[in-house]
């Protein structure tokens, strides 16, 4: 089964083509990825407006070059996937629509992809990891332990109750006079400083959930750097060291909490499985690390590239729910907002998700 993925949910102009065989292995043909991060940067942030407008200039040689990476014509495709939420709605409409008119045109069927449920699913294309696995996405937008137990079954354990991880290093880089994504520029930072400096709070600490608060976080640096501003260049890396500290220390807690609430509710996982940008951080990875062991299960963490956002994992994601012979019709709506645990058809697929490895 070969798939066309779209991904222009955020400020990543992405087309895949990917194979699932039957017996359920990935192999991605093509992955191609035009980032519009030089476009945003002079706004510290990405805009909505001038995304839409680059993903309509760009998505047509995207598609063009994954179809010619690939070595295929789109009477090759078995289905056309595109993330259909949830995002910036402008650039959705835009890889929704086009998928569409592949699908239409070509004969095919369309999929019309959750982008977190998309990263949810990238263990199984890299490494096949069965049901049920521990995931832990943490990206610009979303920061999600998620308990994985079928295509289209998800059980959301702790979410955060403001900023999303990634945001939080953005807006501190930010705040720091870094560019961005801020992300990368502040775990470079950090490695030149000291985090004792600084005595950050760990927001929700101990809790029984397995709930985020960045925003706390977020203000006390701020504070610390208001009282000893003017900054100078070890000030930002001690910051840097510091927040970098604090995020890992509340990743360790929250997630070790997560954990102990998936093992209750659906026993033990098959994975601690890392998706979104911010698993690109190597303090991070090291505390998954940790964690995995501790839990005695592994660490599944794909490759930076399928981390970040990417049109293989759309890819793989609809050649997963076809798989189960689901698809969408072309009335299908682009969505700004769509819960992981409101996937549409996940009844459908719970039943069939039993006979499914
Ligand atoms: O998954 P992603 O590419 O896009 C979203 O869907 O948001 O994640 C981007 C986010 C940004 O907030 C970026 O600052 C963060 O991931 N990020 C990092 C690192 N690399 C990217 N955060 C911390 N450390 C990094 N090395
Ligand atoms: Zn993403």
């Amino acid at each position: 089964m070969i798939v066309l993925g779209i991904e222009t949910t955020c400020d990543e102009t992405a087309a895949a083509v990917v194979e699932r065989r039957d017996d359920g292995r990935g192999r991605i043909l093509s992955n191609v990825v035009l980032s519009q991060v030089s476009e945003h940067a002079p706004f510290g942030g990405v805009v909505p407006e001038i995304a839409a407008r680059a993903h309509v200039e760009v998505l047509d040689t995207v598609i063009a070059q994954a179809m010619d990476e690939a070595g295929l014509g789109f009477d090759r495709l078995d289905g056309v996937a595109a993330a259909a939420g949830p995002g910036l709605i402008g650039g959705v409409i835009v890889g929704l629509t086009t998928a569409k008119a592949i699908a239409l045109v070509q004969g095919k069927p369309l999929i019309a992809v959750n982008h977190l449920e998309a990263h949810a699913l990238t263990a199984r294309l890299t490494d096949a990891t069965p049901f049920p696995y521990c995931l832990f996405l943490a990206s610009g937008g979303h920061t999600q332990i998620v308990a994985v137990r079928g295509v289209g079954d998800y059980v959301r354990l702790g979410t955060t109750h403001d900023d999303a991880i990634g945001e939080a290093f953005d807006k501190t880089a930010k705040l720091l006079g870094l560019g961005y994504p801020g992300g990368p520029q502040v775990e470079k930072e950090a490695a030149a400083g000291n985090a004792a400096r600084f005595a950050l709070p760990r927001p929700m600490h101990g809790r029984k959930d397995a709930d985020f608060s960045l925003s706390g976080l977020k203000t006390a640096l701020r504070l610390e750097a208001e009282k000893i501003a003017p900054l100078s260049d070890q000030d930002v890396a001690d910051l840097c060291a510091a927040f970098q500290q604090a995020v890992v220390d509340v990743v360790f807690d929250r997630l070790r909490a997560g954990l102990r609430i998936f093992r209750a509710k659906f026993g033990a996982p098959t994975a601690l499985v890392a998706a979104g940008g911010v698993a690109a951080n190597q303090a991070i990875r090291k505390v998954l690390q940790r964690l995995a062991v501790e839990a005695g299960t592994a660490l599944v963490a794909p490759p930076l590239e399928l981390c970040t956002d990417n049109g293989a994992m759309i890819a793989w994601a609809g050649a997963e729910r076809l798989a189960l012979g689901l698809s969408d019709g072309l009335d299908v709506a682009p969505r700004a907002r769509w819960p992981l645990d409101e996937i549409a058809a996940a009844q459908g697929a719970l039943k069939r998700t039993a006979a499914y490895k």
